[in-house]
């Protein structure tokens, strides 16, 4: 076992897939006397540094839950300030994920996106398609349980499915995650430990980290802190201490 000593991160430990709720811009705000909106920008410069720094500590697939379905529900000039962030975002960091070779990647219902907004994700999805260093998953307009509906939807449709070839495999290949690994870690900020209609059908084996600190505070050493404990954790699977050791001797 090596440690990258600056670190202090077994880098033979590091989660595959890591995914993050980002909470307490809001409340970041209001402990700073700003605007919520305001949580939100400096909320934007925690994204960009949790980026850069999950490629460093070579985690291949980040996803950030940006904005969920429910979220549609929040004053109209929190969701278009949100919007406009996403955009702004993706017209100035387009280029920076293709030069740090991130594939961008998105999941939700994205038709519900505004037309600009859909325009320049698809555009930044398109040029940085063939980036192999990390997947950048945004959860956008997403909505776990829409998701499965949204996924039996489409099996009722193509009606070529029945009770006997339908398995946890093929269920899995119409969620909108299908061509990604089910998370390791999941990291929610604000210290509020529910998950919020996130990735319902991928997180049931995934180990949660949850951290006081509000996403806008949260950054580089924060990250390192949740891999730290997650590299303390014991993956059982349903399996005994035991089996889980042997397994790991073979
Ligand atoms: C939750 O905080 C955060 C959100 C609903 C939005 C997250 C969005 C960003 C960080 C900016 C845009 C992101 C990308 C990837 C471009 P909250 O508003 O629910 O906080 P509160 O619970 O304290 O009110």
């Amino acid at each position: 076992m090596t440690k990258n000593r600056t670190l202090s991160l077994n880098s033979y430990n590091i989660p595959s897939h890591v995914v993050i709720i980002m909470d307490g811009n809001g409340r970041w705000a209001k402990k700073n006397n700003l605007h919520r909106i305001s949580g939100h920008k400096e909320g934007m410069k925690s994204v960009r540094s949790i980026i850069h720094a999950a490629k460093e500590f070579g985690i291949k697939y980040l996803t950030l839950y940006a904005f969920s379905e429910q979220n549609w529900n929040r004053p109209k000039s929190e969701v278009l300030s949100l919007m406009d962030l996403l955009k702004l975002y993706l017209m100035k960091e387009g280029n920076k994920l293709l030069e740090e070779n991130i594939k961008l990647n998105s999941i939700g219902r994205l038709a519900s996106l505004p037309d600009d907004v859909l325009d320049v994700l698809n555009e930044t999805i398109d040029n940085t398609c063939k980036c192999t260093d990390m997947t950048l998953t945004l959860a956008l307009s997403y909505g776990g349980r829409e998701e499965i509906i949204d996924a039996v939807k489409e099996i009722l449709r193509l009606g070529n499915i029945n009770e006997k070839t339908m398995s946890e495999e093929i269920f899995s290949k119409f969620l909108y995650t299908h061509d990604l690994p089910d998370p390791d870690l999941l990291i929610r900020t604000s210290g509020e430990i529910r998950i919020s209609n996130f990735l319902l059908w991928q997180l049931a084996y995934t180990e949660i980290y949850v951290t006081k600190t509000l996403w806008p505070d949260f950054r580089r050493r924060h990250l390192i802190k949740a891999l730290q404990n997650y590299q303390k954790r014991e993956r059982r699977y349903g399996l005994t201490t035991d089996q889980v050791t042997k397994r790991n001797i073979i």
